[in-house]
C-alpha cells in the first residue's frame, strides 16, 4: 500500500512551520480540531502533488501566507512509501525569481515536474468544494471527468496538451499568415486528437459505469453518458475526423474574427444521470448530488486499484453529510483499497468506528 509517513509545511496558508510524523503503515489517518484550525489546509497542502492548485483551486497569492513578508519561502514535504518504489521524497517549493512567483518540484531533492510525480502516486481527494460540481452546468463536469481521466490515462493528459497547443498555434496562422498549407496539415492533427479525446472518454465512462453497477452496489447508482450533436458513436474513424475537419474549415472566419475556437472538445456533453431516480443529478437534492460525487470518486479509486496504479485517498468532511452508518458504508468501502485514506471532522467521536485502527492528529 502506499502511504504518507512524513509532513513538513512551511509557511503555506496558516502554517508557519508544522511537521507530521504517522507511524508505518497506517491506513486510516484522521485530522480533527474546531472550524478553522487548518485541517483542509492540511489535506490542501498534501493535493498539490497531484494538481498545481490544490484542492481549492488556490492562486499562488492564496498560499501564501498573509501579514508576512513575502520573501519568506513556501515550502511542502512529503515522505511517502510506496509499494513499488519505497520512499518517495516529493517537495514543492514556491520560488521568487523576480518579481513572480513559480512552483518547482522536486524528487529526492531533484527538480522533477507534477506530471513524473503523478507516475508515481495520484492524489484523489472529495472535498465539499467540490460539490458545485454536480449542480453548476457542463463545463465543471466535463473539466472534472477529464482530469479523473487524465490521472487514469498518461496518453489522454498528452493528447489534451498537443491538442492545446495545436488549437492556439491555429489561431496564431489565422491572425497572421493564414497560410493554406499549413492550416491543412494543423487542422487534421486537432480533428485527430478531438477524435481520440472523444473516444477516450467514452471508454472511460463506460468503465466507471461498469464498476459503479458491479462493485459500487451499497452506494448511489449514476450513470455517465456523452453526448454529442454531430454523430452517435465512433464506429467510423475516418469519416469522423473528415467531418471534424470540415467543421474547423468552415469556422476559420468565425474563429479568426472572435480568436475562439468554435469546434473543439467543448461540443461534448455529459450527463450524469441519477438511476434511482431516472433523472439527470442537476435536478437532484443536495445530498443526492454529494452521495453521486462520491460514488464518481470511489469507482474512479477502483478503476487505479483495477490498473495497478497507486493513489492516496483524502476525504475532507466526509462526515458532514454522512450519518453513522452510511460513514460505516463508506469506511468499509475505502478499506479495500489497500491504501492510506485522510479523514477530517470537527470531533473525535465521529470517527469512532475507526477508533481502533486510525492514526489520530487533533489540530488546536
Ligand atoms: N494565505 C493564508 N494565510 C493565512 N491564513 C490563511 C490563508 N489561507 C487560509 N487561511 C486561514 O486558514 C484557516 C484554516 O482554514 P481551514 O484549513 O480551511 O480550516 P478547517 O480546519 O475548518 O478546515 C482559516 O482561518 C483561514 O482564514
Ligand atoms: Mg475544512
Amino acid at each position: 500500500m502506499a502511504s504518507i509517513e512524513k509532513v513538513f509545511i512551511t509557511n503555506f496558508k496558516s502554517y508557519k512551520s508544522y511537521s507530521l510524523s504517522i507511524d508505518n503503515n497506517i491506513k486510516h489517518v484522521v485530522v480533527y480540531g474546531y472550524n478553522g484550525v487548518g485541517k483542509t489546509n492540511l489535506l490542501d497542502s498534501i493535493s498539490y502533488f497531484s494538481n498545481s492548485k490544490g484542492l481549492r483551486g488556490s492562486s499562488i497569492e492564496e498560499i501564501l501566507p498573509k501579514n508576512q513578508s513575502k520573501d519568506k519561502n513556501t515550502q511542502i514535504e512529503i515522505q511517502i512509501r510506496s509499494l513499488k518504489k519505497n520512499i518517495l521524497n516529493f517537495s514543492l517549493r514556491i520560488i521568487n525569481d523576480g518579481n513572480q512567483f513559480k512552483k518547482k518540484f522536486f524528487l529526492d531533492q531533484r527538480k522533477t515536474s507534477l506530471t513524473k510525480i503523478k507516475d508515481y502516486i495520484k492524489i484523489i481527494w472529495l472535498s465539499p468544494y467540490m460539490d458545485k460540481i454536480m449542480y453548476e452546468g457542463q463545463t465543471l463536469k466535463r473539466n472534472f471527468i477529464d482530469k479523473l481521466i487524465a490521472q487514469n490515462d498518461g496518453y489522454f493528459n498528452k493528447t489534451m496538451l498537443n491538442l492545446k497547443k495545436d488549437v492556439s498555434e491555429r489561431l496564431n496562422i489565422l491572425k497572421h499568415s493564414k497560410d493554406e498549407k499549413w492550416l491543412n496539415l494543423i487542422e487534421r492533427k486537432i480533428a485527430v486528437y478531438i477524435f481520440e479525446i472523444f473516444d477516450i472518454r467514452r471508454k472511460y465512462a463506460e468503465k466507471l459505469n461498469m464498476i459503479i453497477n458491479t462493485q459500487l452496489n451499497q452506494f448511489r447508482k449514476i450513470r455517465l453518458e456523452y453526448k454529442n450533436k454531430l454523430f452517435s458513436n465512433l464506429q467510423n474513424k475516418d469519416k469522423l475526423t473528415n467531418l471534424f475537419l470540415e467543421e474547423l474549415k468552415n469556422k476559420r472566419e468565425l474563429d479568426e474574427i472572435t480568436k475562439r475556437t468554435h469546434f473543439s472538445i467543448n461540443t461534448d456533453e455529459i450527463s450524469i444521470v441519477d438511476i434511482e431516480n431516472n433523472i439527470s443529478i442537476d435536478a437532484c437534492s443536495t445530498g443526492e448530488q454529494k452521495s453521486s460525487l462520491l460514488t464518481i470518486i470511489l469507482a474512479n479509486c477502483w478503476k487505479l486499484k483495477n490498473d495497478n496504479k497507486e493513489f492516496i485517498l483524502l476525504l475532507d468532511e466526509a462526515t458532514s453529510h454522512l450519518d453513522a452508518m452510511n460513514f460505516k458504508k463508506l469506511f468499509d468501502e475505502v478499506d479495500k483499497f489497500g491504501t492510506q485514506i485522510w479523514y477530517t471532522g470537527t470531533h473525535k467521536k465521529l470517527f469512532q468506528v475507526i477508533e481502533n485502527k486510525g492514526f489520530f492528529i487533533h489540530l488546536q
